[in-house]
């Protein structure tokens, strides 16, 4: 029996990106690993899923996953314990969303979301921007990581037009004033043999920050890479690669906040 004072078919929309809040009875057996959205509906409409004790067949309905009793045909259906976070190396030419809008290649092509539904993207990458590009299903663990008070480092590499000066490089580490502000510190530092490739640390994620500043400086980008986001480096991940972090990365991510 629920605990709530609110059926479960009329609770709030679930738009917390895939938290566990109320949710729709057919995502719910879809995260469980039941079948898939589609499928799991016709399971619905077919009356063989119950919501303690009661035959559910509106696509509409609503569950809570800490109170409601969800079963399939009799047997109880639970949701995977613990949240996923993954790690990507984002191949460029895709597009960082989980929802197509167009032909356009998009990172949801490229993680587990039918094992892991509920992921989504910590932050983005642009389009032609590749790297190390992180997803949760922890909501929490996301909104830390980005929240602009924690300042969280990653690190990019970037190839550019020309070579940085001496001057251009203590710029970007002091703050360059772009038209939403001036950047905080960063470390910088470019290759001895290639003086155009420049490592840059930054502790913020402002829209194209990394190009911005670099083109603020008379140095624009001509490729982008992040190859590590808080303690995280992408070591071996070829690109268009994911994999699971063990949960001694997720502390080491948790650490960073
Ligand atoms: N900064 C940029 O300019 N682009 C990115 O994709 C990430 C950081």
């Amino acid at each position: 029996m629920t605990t709530s004072n609110v059926p479960f078919d009329q609770r709030p929309e679930d738009g917390n990106g895939g938290r566990i809040v109320p949710m729709r009875l057919q995502k719910y057996l879809a995260r469980a690993g039941v079948a898939s959205r589609r499928a799991s509906e016709n399971l619905m409409t077919a009356g063989r899923v119950t919501v303690n004790g009661e035959v559910v067949c509106e696509l509409g309905a609503k569950v809570d996953p800490l109170v409601d009793e969800v079963a399939v045909d009799g047997a109880t259906v639970r949701l995977a314990d613990g949240p996923h976070t993954i790690m990507l190396n984002k191949p460029a030419g895709v597009i960082t969303t989980m929802k197509a809008q167009s032909d356009a290649r998009i990172v949801a092509e490229l993680v587990p979301t039918d094992r892991y539904p509920g992921l989504y993207p910590i932050g983005r990458l642009d389009a032609d921007t590749t790297g190390l590009l992180l997803f949760s299903t922890d909501g929490e663990l996301g909104n830390g990581l980005l929240h602009p008070s924690h300042h969280v480092p990653k690190t990019y590499v970037a190839r550019v037009k020309g070579a940085p000066s001496r001057r251009a490089l203590e710029s970007l580490r002091h703050g360059v004033v772009l038209d939403d502000g001036p950047t905080q510190p960063a470390e910088v530092e470019t290759s001895k043999r290639d003086p155009s490739c420049v490592r840059l640390t930054i502790h913020e994620g402002r829209y194209h920050q990394v190009k911005r500043m670099l083109e603020a400086v008379g140095h624009p980008v001509i490729s982008l890479h992040r190859e590590s986001f808080g303690p995280l480096t992408l070591g071996s991940l070829k690109p268009g690669e994911w994999r699971e972090l063990d949960s001694g990365e997720v502390a080491a991510l948790r650490g960073s906040i």
